[in-house]
């Protein structure tokens, strides 16, 4: 499929002549998501698992039709492994609250990586405050990448929890998560992928990777915002205690006790965002038509070509790896001593959108001495012309600024 026929896919490019180079943050959506949210809507809206009426049934049956289609797209073994949450925030608390706060003890370890989201990382904090255990790091060698040692020195016997994300959301460097889980197992941890930046573009098999838990946004492939993925082992999700409690999360409530629905509603109380659940359904469809060769291949020549056109400006620094075949689509800039938010304003007055701050990952600015960056951050939807845009922009910033930066 060409590239122009894919774009007429996003109405949004029809509609702003913009760079939109923030798929990190959210994803635009094509018009077959769209589509299928309001066909929803118009046709079927209904509470799924609530109306014996017949548009409840095909609620329902839409609804756990998309948890079947998730369960194949990631290759779970069992479709009550599928969990729907708001998105990688939520999955990655509802880990922490029900797994981590049960089953961590006193002098117990967690290791996470120092370039997780806070979303992989605030709720370890509070893990390891509540139960005493301790929360450790692996850092990053001078190529932006987690090193073997840094692996095997961090993870040892008294892990029992290690969070990594699988791509970076800030320096867009992948890890080589399966290597990190089957150390993690051989030391007896369980291991949680932050799958969110890596599964709009690349195929994710957790039987394959043996994850034992996955979590990712529908929002950053493709699909509406507000739905989630928890993904866990259903030895694991069985032994747990709810997260929230509610409607439709309950087998019989006494007024004093409760049994528990099985899996997967007992990680579902309340009304669900049914209109998310179809969208995200219609997101796995559009990935799977495109193919993720045909992403990989688009995105490869752009990034490429992104690397080598950003490497040429001698005014800003890169936080990159320069192992090509170990990054993804996010490039994160500054222009030396110019503040990024003021880059990005000038950007977007040249039509180029690219997020500027800390990126949820103040750790990792902190590690590397910085308070923020810009990041350019890509999907398949974008060309060569968003990567002259945005040099063309970067330079036009440049030359506005060059007169106050302080050698
Ligand atoms: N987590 C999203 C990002 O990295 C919002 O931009």
């Amino acid at each position: 499929m060409v590239i122009e026929e894919i774009r007429k896919d996003f109405p949004i490019f029809n509609n702003k002549r913009i760079s939109y180079l923030d798929s990190g943050a959210t994803t635009q959506k094509p018009i077959q998501v769209i589509e299928a949210v309001d066909e929803f809507y118009k046709n079927y809206n209904a509470n799924p698992h609530r109306g014996a009426y017949s548009l409840s049934i095909e609620a329902t049956q839409k609804y756990e039709d998309t948890r079947t289609k998730i369960a194949q797209f990631i290759n779970a073994k069992h479709r009550e492994e599928v969990i729907f949450s708001k998105n990688a925030t939520e999955s990655l608390n509802l880990i922490a609250y029900s797994y981590g706060m049960e089953n961590l003890k006193k002098d117990d370890e967690i290791v996470i990586s120092i370039m997780e989201h806070h979303s992989n990382l605030v709720p370890w904090q509070k893990v390891s405050k509540v139960t005493g255990s301790k929360l450790n790091y692996m850092y990053l060698n001078d190529e932006f990448e987690i090193s073997d040692d840094e692996i095997e020195s961090k993870i040892t016997d008294k892990t029992k929890i290690v969070g990594i994300t699988h791509v970076s959301n800030v320096l867009g460097t992948i890890n080589n998560v399966k290597k990190i889980i089957k150390y993690a197992h051989k030391k007896g941890a369980i291991v949680i992928v932050d799958a969110s930046q890596s599964i709009p573009h690349m195929r994710i098999d957790v039987q394959d990777l043996d994850a034992d838990f996955l979590v990712f946004s529908g929002h950053k492939m493709l699909a509406p915002l507000g739905i989630g993925v928890l993904y866990g082992k259903k030895e694991l999700l069985k032994n747990m205690t709810p997260f929230i409690m509610g409607g439709d999360m309950i087998e019989y409530v006494y007024e004093q006790e409760t049994t528990f629905a099985p899996l997967p509603n007992k990680f579902e109380a309340g009304t669900q965002n049914v209109e998310g659940v179809i969208g995200l359904g219609a997101a796995i469809d559009y990935i799977e038509k495109i193919g993720y060769d045909t992403i990989q291949e688009i995105e490869n020549e752009v990034i490429s070509y992104a690397r080598q056109e950003l490497s040429k400006l001698d005014y800003l620094t890169l936080y990159l790896t320069p192992n090509k075949e170990n990054h993804s689509g996010v490039i994160s800039f500054n222009i030396n001593g110019v503040h990024p938010h003021d880059v990005a304003s000038i950007l977007d007055s040249e039509g180029v959108c690219v997020r500027s701050g800390n990126h949820c990952a103040q750790p990792l600015m902190r590690y590397f001495g910085i308070d923020s960056t810009c990041r350019a951050s890509f999907y398949f939807y974008n060309t060569k012309e968003d990567v002259d845009r945005l040099v063309s922009a970067l330079n036009k910033a440049y030359e506005m600024f060059k007169k106050y930066i302080v050698k």
